[in-house]
């Protein structure tokens, strides 16, 4: 049984990517807030877009430092992330608040935090308006992960240390496990190539033969 979304509801089927922390650092002040709406944009040069509404304090901070880290957490942060992302930075001090452990990022000034299993660092190369959020495009100029983590993707074998998904409100999810798909071999590929190739062939001969056959026995019909 299919039931209807609402158009601004469906970006919620496309979810379930880890949720990243976004940190800031302007003038000595620090801000954090959890970000869903990210995408990779390019691989060389290594690019990442962020969607920011315009209304959050973090928005001003990556306009003015011009660069921003993303944080990707574990379920450890579930209730912070949360937090995180009910208050805002222009009302409370947020690392005050939640002292929030943290360490010092390779090449931006914004605050990299503990807790934590990814970490990218950027400078902003381009901002955009896109509908009501601003699309940052940050170069990323250094990452890091944990090595029981992640190896060149998420390993995904101790709870501790996956990363955590958001769905959406405040539901969150962590992933099963790692499913390992068969690589098809290049001359199987070039065989379902040349056996697709000579089916059309074939097909193309049929329909052919059948007009010819057709037309065949319109002709004697006709006398
Ligand atoms: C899990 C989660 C993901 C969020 N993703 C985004 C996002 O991608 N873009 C955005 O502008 N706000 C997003 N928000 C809302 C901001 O995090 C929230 O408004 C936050 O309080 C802003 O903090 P700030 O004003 O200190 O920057 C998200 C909130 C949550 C809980």
């Amino acid at each position: 049984m299919r039931h209807s979304i609402d158009d601004k509801d469906a970006r919620r089927l496309l979810g379930g990517g880890p949720v990243a922390l976004l940190t800031t650092s302007w003038r000595g002040n620090w801000n954090v807030m959890p970000l869903a709406f990210y995408t990779p944009l390019s691989i060389d040069p290594p690019l990442i877009g962020v969607a920011i509404h315009p209304g959050r304090h973090t928005h001003d901070m990556v306009r003015y430092s011009e660069e921003f880290a993303l944080n990707i957490p574990t379920q450890e942060l579930l209730h912070h992330c949360q937090y995180l992302g009910t208050v805002t930075g222009s009302e409370l001090n947020k690392f005050d608040l939640t002292k929030l452990p943290t360490f010092r990022a390779r090449r931006v000034e914004a605050p990299l935090l503990e807790g934590c299993v990814g970490w990218i660092e950027c400078g902003i190369q381009d901002a955009y308006t896109v509908g009501d959020h601003t699309m940052y495009v940050g170069k990323v100029v250094a990452a890091s992960a944990e090595q029981d983590a992640f190896d060149n993707n998420w390993l995904l074998t101790d709870p501790e240390e996956k990363p955590l998904h958001y769905l959406g409100v405040n539901y969150y999810a962590t992933l099963g496990e790692r499913l390992e798909a068969r690589i098809p071999a290049v001359a199987d590929i070039k065989r379902d190539i040349e056996a697709g190739a000579a089916e059309l062939v074939d097909e193309e001969e049929s329909a052919e033969r059948k007009e010819r056959q057709a037309e065949a026995k319109d002709r004697e019909e006709r006398g």
